[in-house]
């Protein structure tokens, strides 16, 4: 083996795994500043199960990301295990599903997505009381859940439904041990799914199969995500499936939401802890938008609201690993790589290492104002290269809209002074999180 690859000293016998299992996030960081810099990559030797590669150059992250034909990407979790669709399949599934998607998250359609976004904001927090206390995470889902279903589907969501969802998108994370080694190894290392687990994936599958069946009735359905698949399965090129739309329904309205109410759930909680910050997105969204809802248009000139944004995902990235799987003996930086063995590319430790991040563990959202360049390798809440995430304008149009929708109507004080965050597939927090709202006086017309 290379000597550019380094085995980390733990404890015999057990390895590494009781640090890597206790708190994988402190972990990974703990990797980054100890080997970061003199190794791009450092092998873990768990006594039990698969090794894995720890990627700590966040040049060769992008080079990783970059190459499909030697690195895939492994279906994570149960639910992408299960089912097929772009976030889960590869090869030439995965090249006709993207090519067959892309024109959905483009051009007029974002700005059409956008329209969406701030009705339904307007709707929700039009229904909140002057003061209260919410379920922000359960809010933020509901309102994400929507987005997706009218955006991709052209459907909107039934409170009942958004409920049900999110209810049994907890139960599938509780399923899942909050540990990397149950999580991110490959199916064969992971326990079957358990009676739970498939009476909550048998909601989500019950919601997205009204949806896909609903299109089905219409003589002519609407120019959506479903039709556009819908289209593809006559074309004899394209091998899909009804499973699969279905399918694809199912990891869009859990992956495509989820991560985005966890982002905007997280930004409410720095700017909680930052108060002077959400005065300061307060006073943009009162000046940007003056009392109307957030347009396409806004969303350039809501420049501070962005770079709290980026600053959210930098510390608390929804998708906090990216994982591969080599698929044929390789050699990387110099160092030999098996069929299968597994690359993690820790999204968390990467962007707080302090050789690339000034002050790195502290919320500053200013330093996106010329920081940039230095970090761009080391920054990628969105992933990299071909498989980079599809829905990131959506997610970034609803997080700036929410903030700034929210903040220039409602104080909002997330109840927790710190969350306590689970790295499942994304990073949860494990409690639900709650926020009390009060209702800014409305200014006095001069
Ligand atoms: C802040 C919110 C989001 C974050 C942090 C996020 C993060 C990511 C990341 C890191 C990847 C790459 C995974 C890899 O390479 O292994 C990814 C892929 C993907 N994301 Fe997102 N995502 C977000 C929102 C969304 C939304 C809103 C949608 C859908 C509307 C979406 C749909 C997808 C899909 C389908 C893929 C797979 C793309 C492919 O393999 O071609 N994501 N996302």
């Amino acid at each position: 083996m290379s000597e550019r690859v380094h085995t980390p000293p733990g404890p015999p016998v057990v390895g590494n795994v009781p640090k890597l299992t206790d708190d994988p996030l402190r972990f990974f960081v703990g990797l980054q500043e100890a080997y970061g810099g003199r190794y791009p990559l450092v092998r873990l030797d768990p006594p039990v199960g698969q090794s894995f590669v720890v990627v700590l150059d966040a040049e060769l992250v992008h080079d990783v990301l970059g190459d499909r034909d030697r690195f895939a990407r492994p279906a994570l979790g149960p639910e992408e295990q299960r089912r097929q669709g772009l976030l889960s399949s590869d090869g030439v599934l995965w090249e006709q599903q993207r090519s067959v998607l892309q024109p959905e998250f483009v051009g007029g359609k974002l700005s059409e997505y956008a329209d969406i976004t701030a009705d339904t904001l307007s709707e929700t927090v039009g229904d909140w009381p002057a003061e209260g206390r919410l379920d922000l995470h359960e809010e933020l889902s509901t309102v994400t859940m929507r987005v997706i279903t009218r955006s991709l589907f052209s459907r909107d969501t039934e409170p009942a439904q958004a409920r049900a969802v999110h209810e049994a998108l907890g139960q599938l994370s509780d399923e899942v041990e909050p540990s990397v080694t149950d999580v991110l190894l490959p199916e064969s290392l992971q326990p079957g799914p358990s009676e739970t687990f498939q009476e909550a994936d048998a909601v989500i599958d019950g919601v997205a199969s009204e949806f896909v069946e609903w299109h089905r009735e219409q003589a002519n359905p609407p120019a959506d995500m479903i039709t556009a698949l819908m289209d593809a399965q006559d074309d004899p090129e394209v091998e899909l499936s009804e499973n699969e739309l279905v399918d694809e329904a199912v990891l869009f309205l859990t992956g495509g939401q989820e991560t985005t109410a966890l982002t905007i759930t997280y930004a409410f909680y720095w700017l909680s802890n930052h108060p002077e910050m959400r005065e300061r997105v307060a006073a943009e969204a009162a000046a940007v938008l003056d009392g109307t809802e957030p347009a396409w248009e806004d969303l350039s000139e809501l420049t501070y609201t962005e770079r709290v944004v980026r600053e959210t995902l930098r510390l608390t990235p929804a998708v906090w690993n990216v994982t591969r799987e080599v698929r044929q003996p390789t050699t990387l930086a110099g160092t030999e790589l098996d069929a299968e063995d597994l690359l993690f590319m820790p999204t968390y430790s990467h962007h707080r290492d302090s050789r690339i991040w000034s002050d790195p563990l502290s919320f500053r959202p200013d330093r996106w104002d010329g920081e940039v360049s230095r970090s761009e390798d080391a920054y990628f809440p969105f992933g990299s290269g071909p498989r980079i995430c599809i829905g990131q304008q959506i997610a970034l149009t609803e997080a700036q809209f929410t903030l700034a929708h929210v903040l220039q109507q409602y104080d909002v004080t997330v109840d927790a002074d710190e969350l306590d965050l689970q790295p499942s597939v994304t990073l949860r927090p494990t409690d639900p999180v709650y926020a009390t709202i009060t209702e800014r006086p409305t200014p006095v017309p001069e």
